[in-house]
């Protein structure tokens, strides 16, 4: 394992620049999720790491030595991508030892470090197959084997389970989590999909339009998120964010309507009058009288419990209700918000506002249990 440091690092196509000047630390042996929506400069990030990419400026070391100029081979990296470009006329022991041989290994040798690979991936029964023969899970972990047996410094995954179905993605999940527990190799996981960079991440990069937003643990970006970008990518449903103007004497945020949500003013300190997006978690929000009124568009319904979409203010609001709670479209609802859960962000930059002193305040209850005491 190896650590990897990004300084200042650009890519431009022509004239167009689409990687933005990111920096970066890696440390060996943590598993890093670079997640943002399609286009923002992922998979261009992550080929500059491998050395598919020339970088148009900055500098990339793995391991402490500065890689701008290595080929690819001599990085230590090995990647995986979404579609697993298996070798379709070789079988699955020939696809996972297929560098050993290139690089030279005996029969005996190649036999052995492929068995031990396809062994902890669960593939040993399948390894005279040919990927034809395998579901899409297997073959994906085939892809992870030809790149687990290379004994990599650094794994780099692009977007490796998008094609797979639901219930193989969140098994996938499990294993790649597990494989990284076990080997530790320093690991670098592009993603869109938010559930996928919660569940996987020891820290996630949040990418925006070629810059990075955010980088922090899955709870830092949860609880605390640095702009209303992160905040409304990051959860399911995302942070419910309203437009309003803030009383800093009385504590109220006005919404556009004239409604006034309150926040917690020794939370916040720093923030005086004027306008700000004021957040707060679905799971806050409690169906009750006297709070803020609103009109009912739909319901999401998850089994145990329902999102409940309003509109308040002119603006989508989510609870997230426990049981079931019959309403009819437009009728009226109220919804009741802790004070002490009401985040607050620069309206014109969307960055969140100085104040909070640091503690990880609020956290929908989901949550806490993974906020350390
Ligand atoms: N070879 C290329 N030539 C020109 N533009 C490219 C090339 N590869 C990617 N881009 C552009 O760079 C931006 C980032 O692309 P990419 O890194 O693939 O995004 P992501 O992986 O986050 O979906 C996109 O606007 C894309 O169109
Ligand atoms: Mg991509």
């Amino acid at each position: 394992m190896a650590e990897i440091a990004l300084r200042g690092v650009r890519k431009s196509y022509g004239k167009t620049e689409v990687v933005h000047g990111v920096d970066l630390d890696i440390a060996a042996g943590e598993l890093v999720v670079i997640l943002g929506p399609s286009g923002c400069g992922k998979s261009t990030l992550l080929r500059m790491v491998a050395g598919l990419e020339t970088i148009t400026a900055g500098q990339i070391s793995i391991g402490g030595v500065v890689v701008n100029r290595l080929e690819p081979r001599q990085r230590g990296c090995a990647m995986v991508f979404q579609n697993y470009a298996l070798y379709p006329h070789m079988t699955v022991a020939e696809n996972i030892g297929y560098s050993l041989k290139i690089a030279g290994l005996s029969r005996a040798e190649r036999r052995e470090r492929v068995g031990k690979v396809a062994a902890s991936l669960g593939l040993t029964e399948f390894l005279e197959r040919k990927p034809g023969q395998l579901s899409g899970g297997q073959r994906q972990r085939v892809a992870m084997g030809r790149a687990m047996i290379r004994e990599p410094r650094v794994f780099l995954y692009d977007e490796p389970l998008s094609n797979l179905d639901a219930r193989l993605r969140v098994a996938m999940r499990v294993e790649i989590r597990k494989l990284h527990q076990r080997l530790a190799t320093t690991t670098l996981f592009v993603t869109h999909d938010q559930v996928e960079a919660m569940t996987l991440a020891d820290r996630i990069v949040v990418m925006n339009k070629g810059v990075v937003e955010q980088v922090g643990t899955p709870q830092d970006v949860y609880n605390r998120p640095e702009s209303t970008y992160v905040a409304g990518f990051i959860g399911a449903p995302g942070l419910n964010l309203l437009h309003g103007i803030a009383d800093s004497d009385r504590g109220v945020v006005t919404l556009r309507d004239g409604q006034r949500l309150s926040y917690d003013r020794g939370r916040w300190p720093e923030v005086g009058h004027g306008p700000v997006i004021a957040g707060f978690r679905a799971e806050v929000v409690k169906l009750a009288p006297a709070g803020l009124a609103g009109r009912f568009d739909f319901a999401e319904e998850l089994g145990a419990a329902q999102l409940i979409h309003a509109t308040i203010a002119g603006e989508t609001v989510v609870a997230h209700v426990s049981g079931a709670t019959r309403l009819n479209g437009g009728e009226p609802v109220s919804f009741v918000v802790d004070p002490a859960e009401v985040q607050l962000f620069d309206a014109s930059t969307g960055r969140r506002l100085a104040g909070e002193n640091g503690s990880a305040v609020a956290s929908a209850p989901g949550a806490r249990a993974m906020v350390p005491a």
